[in-house]
């Protein structure tokens, strides 16, 4: 058995390296995919549910599929430091391809807006961090300025490796199944993973790997809806901070997706992509952020309009790892707090059968 170090190895004849290409890995893909078993019986629908834990990546989120190839290709280009925008997710990832390869990260963060984890971890890696006063939208502008004046390299999804790096997920989904799913259901923000997923997909489909492509469905927050409203949202609000963004750059490729593939884009509430966080964590012991949790909650209410068809695949992607974000997990489970008693036999007893 040869030893798993990370997917560029694995899916190298399909990624831009050549055999001098030094491979910036922290182990990265391979990621569960975990067959729903009690909410389909929930909901009483005839349905196969797959959620791709992503959050099992090294810094927690499908980001670092993206920064093993951005962080690679940068150094291969010798840069010395690289940039990013982040609602969080990206910049810890950035920060931590970063010092494996022995460079610089400088990431741009919304003060205030980013989950406790996330900063915890980026402060970690070491990388500089610069909060503004203002949203991602703001901070991906601001970045894309400044690359144009610093040694930086940009390692958003608008740097195409990063779209190479995160098109290996619907690879391994295919490689696992033997078959594309009949419909793959997804966050989307700043839409670079729809794009990579539907890249994927159909390169595979293309090389006949496999014989069908998935209808791809995108859900995006109700206060950060831009793809549902047509056009760029000033002022997105949603407590799925990751997801907390008004104009994606993937704009023009996400449209491509959605008309090549027959699928669609829907939002829900914050009160709905919480209930599904809830529904996961508590019906399947998966705990993903919040944000991630939006691909469930539209894959659910599709499945119960019909939308989805009964019979189906489907894959929902599980974006990151609900550890990110204690403080949203916290106020969840408001009304379930740990009791505390005496440190002695009876009393342990009298709680145990409290709830038994
Ligand atoms: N889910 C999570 C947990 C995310 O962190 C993101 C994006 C998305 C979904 C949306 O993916 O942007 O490719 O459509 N997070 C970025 C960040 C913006 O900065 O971490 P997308």
């Amino acid at each position: 058995m040869t030893r798993y170090t990370g997917l560029i190895e694995r899916y190298r004849s399909r990624l831009p390296v050549s055999a001098d290409t030094r491979i910036i890995s922290l182990g990265e893909g391979n990621t569960p995919l975990i067959q729903l078993q009690n909410i389909p019986k929930l909901i009483g629908k005839d349905v196969t549910i797959y959620v791709k834990f992503e959050g099992l990546n090294p810094t927690g989120s499908f980001k670092d599929r993206g920064m093993t190839m951005a962080v690679t290709k940068a150094v291969e280009a010798g840069s010395q430091a690289i940039i990013c925008a982040s609602t969080g997710n990206t910049s810890a990832a950035a920060a931590a391809y970063a010092v494996r390869a022995g460079i610089k990260a400088f990431v741009l963060i919304p003060e205030g807006k980013i989950a406790l984890g996330k900063l915890a971890q980026t402060l970690m890696y070491d990388a500089k961090i610069i909060q503004i006063n203002g949203n991602f939208d703001k901070g991906m502008a601001l970045v894309k300025e400044v690359a144009e004046l610093a040694p930086v390299t940009i390692v958003n999804s608008i740097n195409p490796f990063r779209i190479e790096g995160q098109k290996t997920a619907a690879f391994e989904i295919v490689d696992e199944l033997g078959f594309a799913p009949d419909f793959h259901c997804l966050p989307v923000g700043n839409a670079g993973n729809i794009t990579a997923y539907w890249k994927g997909y159909k390169e595979y489909a293309t090389e006949r790997v496999c014989g069908n492509r998935p209808v791809m469905c995108g859900y995006q927050a109700a206060g950060a809806a831009p793809f549902v409203a047509g056009h760029a949202i000033e002022n997105p609000e949603t407590l799925a901070t990751a997801i907390r963004i008004g104009n994606p750059q993937s704009w023009d490729l996400a449209w491509a997706v959605q008309k090549e593939s027959g699928g669609w884009f829907d939002k829900f509430s914050d009160e709905q992509i919480l209930a599904a966080q809830k529904m996961l964590s508590q019906f399947e012991g998966v705990f993903c952020e919040p944000a991630s949790a939006t691909s469930l909650a539209g894959a659910l209410h599709d499945i119960s309009t019909g939308k989805i068809p009964e019979g189906s695949t489907i894959v929902c992607t599980l974006t990151g790892n609900g550890i990110k974000d204690p403080e949203i997990a916290m106020k969840q489970c408001a009304d379930t707090q740990p009791v505390t008693i005496e440190a002695d036999l009876d009393a342990v007893k009298r709680a145990i059968l409290d709830v038994l």
